[in-house]
């Protein structure tokens, strides 16, 4: 049984999921068209602009989840988010926004929707989680196939010294907060929501397992990366469980 603190979270957590997806689907149109003009593969530029399409395909999963909790639907993501530093150059700008889209993102969303979909026992909750992790696998490989053909044309190590600001960025400012009330529930992951202690684990075990090797991979530099994971680590031992 979930507490209405907890009701009320999840319902939070399904509205703002639905803005991500809105959100995902301009930013994969956008990432789609500037890989063309950038010259790369036909086939992550198709990638890409079917990620957009599979992203506005979420955003009404997460639709039916509101309605089907009775909570309201927000209006969609209508503007185009872009993260990377105004002082880089065009080609070192895209490179940002795919890496934070497709290597950090996605990769993170889905790690936390195939843990969620371990303790699903609705069946539409269950089929939605699992047609949503399953297209975030393929949105996380744009991103690594989109390094492997950039670094043969650019010096990637620019990216080193961003990436914790990227990964920062991307996890949100209360990730690594204490809990409020209600969002630590165990009883929240039969809502398709992780509860938020176990939220900071997944994530930042999730960049220690996937995003470091694979930047590692693509001759990135991991350690300002790995600083800043220890600094987390560290202060999440030192805090106390709730607010
Ligand atoms: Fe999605
Ligand atoms: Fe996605």
């Amino acid at each position: 049984m979930v507490d209405e603190a907890a009701r009320r979270h999840a319902d939070r957590v399904w509205a703002a999921r639905h803005g991500v997806e809105t959100g995902a689907a301009l930013r994969f149109g956008s990432l789609s068209r500037r890989m063309w003009q950038a010259g790369a593969p036909e086939a992550l530029v198709e990638l890409a602009a079917q990620a957009s399409r599979d992203e506005t395909r979420h955003a009404s999963r997460c639709e039916d989840i509101l309605r089907g909790r009775q909570a309201p639907v927000p209006p969609p993501e209508t503007r185009l988010l872009e993260y990377a530093p105004p002082e880089l150059t065009p080609e070192q700008r895209l490179t940002y926004e795919v890496v934070a889209q497709s290597c950090v993102s996605e990769t993170e969303s889905m790690a936390t929707l195939v843990t969620l979909l371990d303790a699903a026992r609705d069946e539409r909750l269950r089929s939605v989680i699992h047609e949503l992790a399953r297209d975030e696998v393929g949105h996380a490989r744009i991103g690594w196939g989109y390094l492997t053909w950039a670094r043969e044309r650019m010096d990637l190590s620019f990216l080193a010294a961003l990436l914790p600001v990227m990964v920062g960025g991307s996890a949100g400012p209360d990730l690594f907060r204490p809990a409020l009330p209600g969002t630590d529930d165990p009883g929240l992951f039969h809502s398709g929501v992780v509860p938020h202690s176990e939220r900071q684990r997944i994530y930042l075990e999730t960049l220690e397992s996937v995003v470091i090797p694979g930047m590692h991979e693509h001759g990135v530099d991991t350690g300002p990366l790995r600083q800043w994971m220890d600094q987390r680590r560290a202060e999440l031992a030192h805090a106390p469980r709730d607010a």
